[in-house]
């Protein structure tokens, strides 16, 4: 890569990258981290999963924003496409899909061995790899468990990109491994029976959503949007 612009260009223009680091948006993620850190401040929780009720509500970009938010303070993060039907994490951070955790998953591969570097530091990632023809299956299996346990012990942050809820089981699955869930739910737009649907399908295998990400929110109406204009403005010399 010839030079820093080359270098972000690669990203998805919404990576927090790219945004300029004081903007509402930038913010917003921050305050997410806030928020699960300040949770249990003794013991954070380590596994997040970020799954939502419908596809395309945002989970991949958030996830990934939400790693590189983690990595920005020096926690060691791991960021893992674990939607083995529909990955995304690679095209958001501009790195290539093969050699990740489907192979580990079929033990073709060690899961060090295809950490992917995407040049932010304190931040790996782990991407979906080939799509695998059974994913549910390979997703609740003990090579998974293993896999997390492993990890778990060399990072301080894994965040697992997961489908939707109402798809496939896979989320469900997942949610046995994660310390700390949250729905991404489109501002305005997903309806509430599917949001409560969802929750009361991971209630059923006593697992409880930690928090709500509002997502596509028109930051306008939002208070970070009036701060940052404030913040921008000079003050009077008096
Ligand atoms: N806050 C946002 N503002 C604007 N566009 C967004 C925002 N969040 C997500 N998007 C866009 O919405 C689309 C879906 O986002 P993303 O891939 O993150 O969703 P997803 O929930 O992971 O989808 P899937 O269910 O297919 O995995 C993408 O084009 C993404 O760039
Ligand atoms: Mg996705």
């Amino acid at each position: 890569m010839d030079s820093y612009n080359d270098f972000f260009r690669f990203f998805n223009k919404r990576v927090i990258v790219n945004l300029d680091p004081r903007s509402p948006e930038a913010e917003s993620y921050r305050s997410i981290r806030t928020n699960i850190l300040s949770s249990n401040p003794t013991n954070p929780p380590k596994v997040l999963m970020l799954t939502s009720a419908h596809p395309e509500e945002g989970k991949s970009l958030t996830s990934a924003n939400l790693a590189i938010v983690m990595s920005e303070i020096g926690k060691k993060t791991l960021l893992v496409d674990c939607d083995l039907r529909r990955p995304n994490v690679h095209s958001i951070l501009g790195i290539d899909k093969s050699h990740g955790l489907s192979e580990v998953l079929y033990g073709q591969e060690e899961w060090d061995k295809v950490l992917k570097n995407v040049g932010i530091e304190n931040l790996h990632v782990i991407t979906s790899g080939a799509i695998p023809r059974n994913p549910s299956e390979i997703i609740g299996s003990d090579k998974m468990k293993l896999f997390l346990e492993e990890v778990k012990q060399v990072f301080d942050i894994i965040i697992l990109d997961v489908p939707c809820i109402l798809a496939v089981t896979d989320s469900i699955i997942l949610s046995l491994l994660a310390d700390c869930i949250f729905m991404v739910v489109m501002a305005d737009k997903t309806p509430r029976e599917a949001v409560l649907r969802s929750m009361s399908m991971l209630s059923d295998v006593k697992s409880n959503i930690s928090g709500i990400i509002f997502n596509k929110v028109n930051m306008r109406r939002s208070h970070y949007y009036y701060y940052y204009y404030y913040g921008s403005r000079r003050r009077k010399e008096k």
